[in-house]
Order: structure tokens, then C-alpha cells, then sequence
């Protein structure tokens, strides 16, 4: 719906305003990968370092994302599309508020993605590919997930009865299956103090 009687309303308090009053520069930080790739445990960890270094952070994940906002859908093709379409927006606003986001979800189609890096500024969107097997994140299954769906118990299953479409150039590239969590922290960390994003 695009209802042209809606007016976009200027607020005087920007995001440039509230980046400054923070010291850090905006953005979100999307992770995308497959279930039990360790999304959720390095996007934790991240925080939790962000957090220590004074950073203002929210972090959005898929798991409790699905027990509110989003908890009417499910994971058909047109469900998840519409998923990552809310998280995007979300996204977009606490960035506007001056936020480090850190978006912790499959997202398995890139256009979907690509539609959330649309929503913000270039350097806003970082996107996070936590690329992790899809044999080891099924033989850590750490939540029994993929043998009910190998029993055929859940349908459209990412990896194995639903596609996965990998980043083609993600800003980070984390081969995390042979990483320890402190080594993924480390190297995010890295990218976002090189590129200015901790002391705007
Ligand atoms: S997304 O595909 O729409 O981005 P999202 O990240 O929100 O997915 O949710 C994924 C989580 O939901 C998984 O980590 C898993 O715990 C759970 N889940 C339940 N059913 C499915 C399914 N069919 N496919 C993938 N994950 C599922």
C-alpha cells in the first residue's frame, strides 16, 4: 500500500546527531548462514565485545525475532521473505537511532538480502556470511532440527528441503566451521575498526 495522503515528517534529531552523541558510526551487521552455522553464538559474542568497548548495540535474532513480531510466520518461501522484509525494516530504524545492529538470520535469498542492503546507506550494510558446512551444522544439530527434517517431520528445511543461496561478496567471509568463536569476534572487530565504524 502506498497511500499518497502520508507524509514523511523531518525530525530535527538526526541519525547523524545520535551516531555523534555515541562515538560510533551506524549499521547493521547481517548475518546470514545456515541453521546452526553459530550465527546467534558469534553474533552474542560480538555484542557482548561491542558492549565492553562502550558501543550501543541491538542485536535481532531470527529465534526470538519468531516469538513476537514475526511470530504469525512461518518458513514458506513467501513467509520468510516477508521475515527478512520486517527485520530490513527494523534494521533500518535502529540504525536511524544511531545503532550497531547485528541481524542474526538465515536469509537464504539474496534478493532478499539485497533488499535490505538497499534499505540503508552503502556503508551501512555489512553483510556476514557465517559459512559453516552443511554436514557440520547437521552433525551439531543442537536442536534436533535437521533429523526431524531428514525424517521428513519439518517441511521446507534450509540446506536440505529448502535452498540456501550463499553470498557472492559478502564484506566478511567467515569460514567459522574451522574457527573459534573468539577468532570470528576478532576478525569482525578488525573490519569495523579499520573501516571507522568505533571511533566516528
Ligand atoms: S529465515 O529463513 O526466515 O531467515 P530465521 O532465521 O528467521 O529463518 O529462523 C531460523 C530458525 O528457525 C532456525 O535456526 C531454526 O531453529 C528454526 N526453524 C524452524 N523451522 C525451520 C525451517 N523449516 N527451516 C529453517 N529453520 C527452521
Amino acid at each position: 500500500m502506498n497511500d499518497s495522503n502520508i507524509v514523511w515528517h523531518k525530525h530535527d534529531i538526526t541519525k547523524e546527531k545520535r551516531a555523534a552523541l555515541k562515538s560510533q558510526k551506524p549499521c547493521v551487521l547481517w548475518f546470514t548462514g545456515l541453521s546452526g552455522s553459530g550465527k546467534s553464538t558469534i553474533a552474542n559474542a560480538l555484542e557482548e565485545k561491542l558492549f565492553e568497548m562502550g558501543k550501543h548495540t541491538y542485536l535481532l535474532d531470527g529465534d526470538n525475532v519468531r516469538h513476537g513480531l514475526n511470530k504469525t510466520l512461518g518458513f514458506s518461501e513467501e513467509d520468510r521473505i516477508e521475515n527478512i522484509r520486517r527485520i530490513g525494516e527494523v534494521s533500518k530504524l535502529f540504525v536511524d537511532a544511531g545503532l550497531m545492529v547485528i541481524s542474526a538470520f538465515i536469509s537464504p535469498f539474496r534478493a532478499d538480502r539485497d533488499t535490505v542492503r538497499s534499505l540503508v546507506e552503502p556503508e551501512e550494510f555489512i553483510e556476514v556470511f557465517i559459512d559453516t558446512p552443511l554436514e557440520i551444522c547437521e552433525s551439531r544439530d543442537p536442536k534436533g532440527l535437521y533429523q526431524k527434517a531428514r525424517r521428513g517431520e519439518i517441511a521446507d528445511f534450509t540446506g536440505i528441503s529448502s535452498p540456501y543461496e550463499a553470498p557472492k561478496l559478502p564484506e566478511i567471509h567467515l569460514m567459522s566451521g574451522m574457527k573459534s568463536v573468539e577468532e570470528s569476534v576478532d576478525t569482525i572487530i578488525k573490519f569495523l575498526t579499520q573501516k571507522g565504524y568505533l571511533n566516528a
